[in-house]
């Protein structure tokens, strides 16, 4: 079944996974070289070769990962990823991708890309609702590392799924990967979701199969409001639609949706809060303390406020 969905971060040669290490087969590379990446003992595979390393360890560090981890579990951004899921649903009841879709009747699985997946929040949930594969990706192998033991422990990793059965599982491969060098075939993926990540237009166009889908969640105007004027004194939104223009050429947007979710907060959630998000992180110190100091009294109230745009690959005539 997955023949070929892999392509060698090295020399771009089909990439075959196996339980203890993948290879390529080398085909497209001079000296026919087979390239190896063990299978680590929680079921990820790093394929981020140290050339495409821009720093020592790239993507989110283990703390803000671990305080992510604790403030997602607590169910404060759930409005988000009920909102993501129900989308995700109907994009695959409804057409290309339903049970009568092109996809299935050339027996091709469904396989669904999310990147910078993080410590899979979202990823566990999107597990559930119905496509075959589930490539979760990241640069930051904590995350990734995180990732996967909580998918072995639910039996949703890639080898721990049985293949003649239906279940409602999709088959999680955590990957420690660059969004700027999938790691994967063109016109392999059914669809991607980036929430709050990178996001590569072309590199996102090249994986992506014809009319294939992009979802991508970013905080929406007025996000965590109360929290920013604590921490700045000049807030300055920050311009939420660019990216749509870059994203133009090859990706035409079907529906913008809005959730926002009011949060009362106790001081070890606001902690968490401003850990995991980078520009709350970059605030003066003494400002961060202050604040926190300040909840340690009195109630926190901020709102959140997220937007999701669906995408649609334009199909090239
Ligand atoms: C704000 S976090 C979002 C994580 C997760 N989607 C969530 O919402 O809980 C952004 C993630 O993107 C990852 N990331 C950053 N640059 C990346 C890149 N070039 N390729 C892949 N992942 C990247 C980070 O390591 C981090 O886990
Ligand atoms: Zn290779």
């Amino acid at each position: 079944m997955l023949v070929s969905l892999f392509i060698c971060p090295l020399c771009q040669s089909p990439l075959q996974p196996a339980l203890d290490t993948w290879r390529c087969d080398g085909s497209l590379n001079l000296k026919h070289t087979n390239h190896p990446f063990d299978v680590a003992r929680q079921g990820y595979v790093n394929l981020l070769p140290v050339q495409q390393k821009k720093s020592k360890a790239p993507g989110d560090s283990q703390m803000s990962i671990e305080a992510r981890k604790r403030f997602l579990n607590a169910g404060y951004y759930q409005p988000l990823q009920a909102l993501i899921c129900q989308k995700m649903t109907e994009l695959l009841a409804q057409n290309a991708l339903g049970a009568e879709s092109i996809a299935k009747s050339n027996n091709k699985p469904i396989t669904w890309l999310d990147i910078g997946c993080g410590e899979g929040y979202y990823t566990q949930a999107i597990a559930k609702i119905g496509m075959d594969i589930l490539l979760a990706a990241d640069i930051s192998k904590p995350a990734v590392v995180e990732l996967a033991k909580a998918s072995k422990a639910a039996g949703s990793l890639w080898y721990q799924q049985d293949k003649d059965d239906c279940g409602k599982m999709a088959a999680i491969y955590p990957l420690v990967t660059s969004a700027a060098n999938l790691p994967l075939r063109a016109h392999s993926v059914t669809g991607i979701s980036s929430i709050f990540s990178p996001i590569l237009p072309e590199a996102f166009n090249q994986v992506l199969s014809d009319e294939g889908y992009l979802i991508i969640a970013k905080p929406d105007i007025g996000h965590l409001a109360t929290m920013r004027d604590a921490l700045f004194d000049d807030v300055r939104e920050h311009d939420s639609d660019k990216f749509l223009h870059e994203l133009a050429p090859y990706f035409a947007l079907m529906n913008t949706y809005h959730v926002s979710t009011e949060m009362t907060l106790a001081v070890d959630d606001l902690a968490d809060l401003m850990t995991m998000t980078p520009y709350a992180y970059r605030a003066h110190s003494e400002k961060r303390q202050a604040l926190l100091a300040k909840v340690v009294t009195e109630t926190f109230i901020t709102e959140a406020k997220f937007v999701v745009y669906v995408l649609q690959k334009i199909a090239v005539a």
